[in-house]
């Protein structure tokens, strides 16, 4: 949606306007990922006909994007409320669940009624669940307003809250009746956090779109100072066309595979060291930070299994470093972070399994790999401390 409160051109008016990209994605109920801008008028398609109450879900921050999709809704005739929640992963508890419940029980919401959240993924994931869990399962519409969330989170029907023990530990699948993704709204958006959204397009990349690869080596120079000067009619075609082919990547897997029985698991990769990053971290990096290490990581054990060649893995350093991502982590957590792998919700029983390559665009996995090539393959990514902390991490 649009950040400023004012009435945008509708779609297909303004000759500068690319069209939106409607990506569709499979399952027992298809929806679409609408990618381009002033996609408010999407929305009453999305919401169905049945749908009489809609709660709007959104950090303090967004509090104007909000307010006009309220409006407009309210304009279309439906009784429409707002709830702001906390930002980032403070919003993802029990007690800011309560918090949504209640609205939604006070406004008397009922099975055929609707939750949309306009945010990044904690409020995609937050709204989401709470969609998921109201009734049995409301009808949810995300505006992922990050471009995380517009590659990632709001896609694929992961909902979920963190308990005191460890993030995501309870949720549900619950495939939103559409994704609005309005380029607009990545003007604002911070460069690192623009810069860590880019992890996971080059992830997107390396597992399954060369293209993409590709594009990002054309254009880190001016992807990475996101924000810091005006951003060129050519960088913003780049952007959609990195969205998209992020999107029906995850279309695709999702849509072949929504509860992560086997394909899915691909969208891992980097993750399973990136996670023991995060955890080993406080949570204090970036997850794209993160994953960007475990990225480079991954290559590397896939190098010493004998599956991927030196090239591939110099790529990975090459396009990670030259957006600013960082690559190596510090020599003395080994133990540490093995550890945290060990105890990560995806380890099945002790064994570690990575998603590692063959080559660009071939995911494979590596199951209980040897202790002495994953401590091998951390010595080549680890530094010594504290470097590989840059900007991106704080
Ligand atoms: N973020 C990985 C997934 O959606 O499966």
């Amino acid at each position: 949606m649009t950040h400023e409160p004012v009435d945008p051109p509708a779609p297909g008016q303004d000759p500068q306007e690319p069209a939106a990209t409607r990506v569709r994605v499979a399952g027992e109920h298809p929806y679409d990922v609408v990618v381009g801008r002033h996609l408010l008028g999407e929305l009453p398609a999305m919401l169905g006909d049945r749908v009489r109450r809609v709660l709007v879900v959104h950090p303090a921050a967004l509090a104007a994007t909000a307010e006009v999709i309220h409006e407009d809704l309210k304009a279309s005739g439906y009784d429409a409320y707002v709830a702001e929640v906390p930002d980032a992963e403070e919003a993802k508890t029990a007690q800011v669940a309560a918090f949504l419940w209640g609205v939604l029980g006070q406004a008397d919401f009922t099975r055929s009624d609707a939750v949309v959240t306009v945010g990044g993924g904690a409020t995609t994931d937050l709204g989401g669940f709470v969609a998921a869990t109201w009734l049995r399962g409301v009808r949810v519409v995300h505006v992922p307003t990050t471009l995380l969330a517009m590659v990632d989170a709001a896609v694929g029907g992961k909902t979920g809250i963190n308990t005191a023990e460890g993030k995501n530990l309870v949720g549900a699948f619950h495939p939103p009746a559409g994704v609005l993704c309005d380029l607009a709204a990545l003007e604002s958006l911070g460069r690192w956090d623009f810069v860590a959204g880019l992890a996971e397009v080059v992830k997107t990349g390396f597992i399954a779109d060369e293209r993409i690869l590709k594009l990002v080596e054309e254009h880190a120079d001016a992807l990475r100072e996101w924000g810091v000067r005006p951003t060129t009619p050519e960088t913003w075609a780049v952007v959609a066309e990195l969205v998209e082919r992020s999107v029906a990547v995850k279309a695709r897997v999702v849509g072949e595979d929504l509860t992560e029985a086997g394909l899915r698991e691909i969208l891992n990769y980097g993750h399973t060291l990136g996670h023991a990053v995060e955890l080993t971290e406080r949570y204090q990096w970036r997850h794209g930070a993160a994953v960007s290490v475990g990225m480079v990581f991954a290559a590397e054990l896939a190098r010493l299994a004998g599956k991927l060649d030196d090239d591939v893995v110099e790529r990975h350093r090459t396009i990670l470093g030259s957006l600013g991502l960082p690559l190596t982590y510090r020599g003395d957590r080994w133990e540490r972070l093995l550890s945290a792998m060990r105890r990560d919700k995806k380890a099945r029983g002790d064994l570690l399994r990575f998603v590692v390559l063959d080559g660009v665009g071939r995911p494979t996995r590596l199951e209980g790999p040897d202790p002495t090539l994953l401590a091998a393959a951390y010595a080549e990514i680890s530094a010594d401390a504290p470097t590989g902390r840059g900007p991106i991490a704080l």
